[in-house]
């Protein structure tokens, strides 16, 4: 038995099981807890237990109790079955399903008006995305259908698109601002994010893309813009608490690294942590720039060298893999996978829903590509959209990882083993959500 498994049961299940209160017991259940430690070797014997299942942190037959929105407890069925606080408690049997971290979408656009098909026809005729970009579609047309669109309206397509995330064991989701790029639309849309979290079972994280794209009303004064966005833009959203984090387009179609350090600093004189898209369409020093910034993630990362990957590595920046937009824009370089591995960089995975490069609402097919096309060990997948994920999110302290005293946000899986959430192809094996404690009443049983 692994260390962390000792402490597990000795240090957090059985002290507490005689005075405990419980709310919700989920019992005959195998639990992933992705608090296990090490790579598995690749290759590892495809009989027996799951290959990595210290990795996974596995406890099969295990019961997990609830108090509140809290985990209480966590252990053997058999110990819970035994416990006082069960008889008050709601007992759900599961049959020998599994049940993982609830899974975070660390990287999406999820909300803006209108879609891009028309692109996408175009795209499989030839024209390339930047191509598109630099004649006034792409983001900017994106643009010009949001600023169209009102709160409600961008709420309901939001909110669909949110169910099918959720419906997949989903409890947490990052939503970038960026498709205004004038004040009052950008601030639209961080509302509607906000209101997602009020009006829907799942926790929302708020990023401020205030450096996606250069409007249009500001295209003979690019430092005009980064100006506006950095100084009275991100102060008057901060204050009005809608911003959790910034994020910036760092490209050449898009944001200089001169000008996205001037955003990352403006946001780390409010004490704002950063995310970055770094190295989508080319290698320009985003990575670096991100780690010398300590943003969190660093996202995309098809353009990396070894210094990028070394750099993050040194930062404790996560590498923010986002396969449906490789996938989409049909690129062939993939991210340097092994280079960030054997740096020891943590690499998450997300859908990056977006209406042109990604218009994707399954993180199960993003954890299925990032294994396909990226060679992820279903481990590093799974850790991809749960604790690692957590850190690029900076929640990993509460969510992440099913622990003791942790948020009570998890998914129950009609699965064999965990790899199992990667191998599909649309399909999906969610039987149950639990956020903050509750069932969601969403959630398929069965
Ligand atoms: O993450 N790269 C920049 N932003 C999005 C694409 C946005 C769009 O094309 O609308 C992305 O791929
Ligand atoms: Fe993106």
């Amino acid at each position: 038995m692994s260390e962390a498994r000792d402490e597990l049961l000795l240090g957090d299940a059985r002290p507490d099981l005689a005075d405990a209160a419980w709310d919700h017991v989920w019992i005959g259940a195998h639990l992933a807890t992705m608090r296990g430690g090490g790579t598995p070797p690749l290759g590892a014997p495809l009989t027996g237990a799951s290959p990595g299942a210290d990795g996974y942190g596995e406890l099969r037959d295990a019961a997990i109790a609830v108090r509140g929105e809290r985990i209480a407890w966590m252990g053997p069925a058999a110990d819970a079955l035994r416990a006082p606080a069960i008889a008050k408690a709601e007992v759900h049997e599961l049959s020998g399903a599994w049940i993982t971290p609830g899974l975070i979408d660390c990287h999406t656009h999820l909300i803006y008006g209108g879609n891009r098909v028309a692109e996408y026809e175009r795209r499989l005729s030839g024209a390339s995305y930047a191509q598109i970009a630099r004649e006034g579609g792409g983001i900017q047309a994106t643009v010009r259908a949001t600023r169209a669109a009102s709160a409600q309206e961008l709420r309901e397509h939001a909110a669909v698109r949110a169910r099918r995330l959720m419906a997949e064991g989903v409890t947490t989701i990052e939503i970038k601002s960026g498709y205004g790029l004038e004040l009052a639309t950008e601030r639209r849309l961080l509302e509607v994010a906000r209101s997602l979290e009020r009006d829907l079972p799942v926790s929302v994280a708020t990023t401020f893309l205030g450096l996606h794209a250069l409007p249009e009303e500001y295209r003979h004064d690019r430092q005009a813009y980064v100006d506006q966005v950095s100084g009275p833009w991100l102060s008057g959203l901060a204050a009005a608490g809608l911003v959790d984090a910034v994020d910036a387009f760092c490209e050449s179609i898009a944001f200089t690294v001169g000008e996205t350090e001037q955003y990352l600093r403006a946001a780390r004189a409010l004490g704002l942590p950063s995310h970055v898209h770094a190295g989508q369409l080319s290698d320009l020093g985003a990575a670096e720039l991100a780690a010398r910034y300590g943003a969190l993630s660093a996202d995309h990362l098809e353009y990396l060298g070894a210094d990028g990957a070394r750099a993050l590595a040194r930062s404790g920046t996560v590498a923010v893999l986002l396969p449906g937009a490789y996938f989409t824009l049909r690129q062939t370089e993939p991210p340097p996978v092994s280079a960030l591995r054997a740096a020891g960089v943590a690499m998450a995975v997300a859908t990056d829903c977006n209406p042109g490069t990604s218009p994707c609402t399954s993180l199960l097919l993003a954890m299925n590509m990032a294994c396909t096309l990226f060679g992820l060990t279903p481990l590093e997948a799974v850790r991809g959209t749960t604790i690692a994920a957590a850190r690029a999110l900076g929640i990993a302290a509460d969510r992440g990882t099913l622990e003791v005293g942790k948020r009570a946000d998890f998914a129950l899986w009609r699965i064999d083993r965990p790899a199992e959430l990667c191998y599909g192809l649309g399909a999906n094996p969610c039987i149950g959500v639990v956020h903050r404690g509750q069932l969601r009443e969403d959630a398929r049983h069965g």
